[in-house]
């Protein structure tokens, strides 16, 4: 069962977060963390300016969940470009430690494999910092997608195109293809940290923690993992039991 741990705020949640990755890096500097995108990691993120301030980060690595398949990593919204202006330059990450699943069509059907590859070649993910969206997904793992999957180019629903659309001109311009890590990628790292804030996240948040493990709610994945802490603030917990 995961645990549950409701907060005041997105704030308190960015601290505590924070708080448990400084510790990690305290004990281990070449510790490797799996890096969410989308608006609901920024809280941990800003957090840990303070909470790594004193702390040697330059071994410190890094796996994106996913990236947009097509965008030129250039572009403001690539995944590449979120990182490392949200992650990678705040926090003074090496940029060299840092990967981004590549999106570039020349090469796509080996990207996924070459992603897991490397991966494996750094030990595995300690600590994996997850979004979900409302349709359940996880990366960009949506309903359906199997327990088992790798790093793969996927489709992204309307679903999820809508809900992206805010940090595009419109809907038209956000990708129709991604490349994620699989739920079984996912699975394999050692801590599952999964964040949600808000009302809207409240019926996935529930489907997650408490719903039947199914490939049609991919965050119930999560039930399957030994250690898997859940931040999520009121409005997100008021669909738990
Ligand atoms: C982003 C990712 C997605 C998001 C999810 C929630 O790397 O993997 O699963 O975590 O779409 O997005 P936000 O946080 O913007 O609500």
């Amino acid at each position: 069962m995961a645990e549950v741990v409701i907060v005041a705020d997105r704030e308190a949640a960015g601290r505590l977060v924070a708080d448990e990755i400084a510790g990690l890096v305290r004990a281990n500097p070449q510790a490797v963390l799996g890096l969410a995108t989308g608006s609901t990691p920024l809280p941990v993120y800003e957090a840990l300016r303070t909470a790594l301030a004193d702390v040697d980060v330059s071994q410190v690595r890094g796996f994106a969940l996913d990236e947009y398949v097509g965008i030129d990593p250039a572009h403001h919204e690539s995944y590449r470009s979120v990182i490392t202006r949200e992650v990678v330059e705040p926090l003074g990450l090496t940029p060299q430690n840092i990967n981004v699943p590549s999106g570039a069509v020349d090469g796509i059907e080996h990207a996924g494999a070459d992603y897991e590859a490397k991966i494996d070649a750094a030990g595995g993910i300690d600590l994996q910092i997850l979004g979900i969206g409302t349709d359940g997904h996880i990366g960009f793992n949506e309903p359906g997608s199997s327990f088992a999957s790798r790093t793969r180019v996927k489709t992204l629903t309307e679903q999820t195109r809508s809900d992206n659309a805010r940090f595009f001109a419109s809907k038209d311009e956000v990708p129709m293809h991604c490349i994620t890590q699989g739920l079984g990628t996912i699975l394999r790292a050692r801590h599952l940290v999964l964040l949600a804030f808000g009302e809207g996240k409240a019926d996935a948040v529930a489907a997650a923690v408490e719903g039947a493990v199914s490939a049609s709610m991919p965050a119930s994945a999560i039930q399957l993992h030994e250690h898997v802490t859940v931040v999520v603030d009121e409005a997100a917990a008021s669909k738990l039991s």
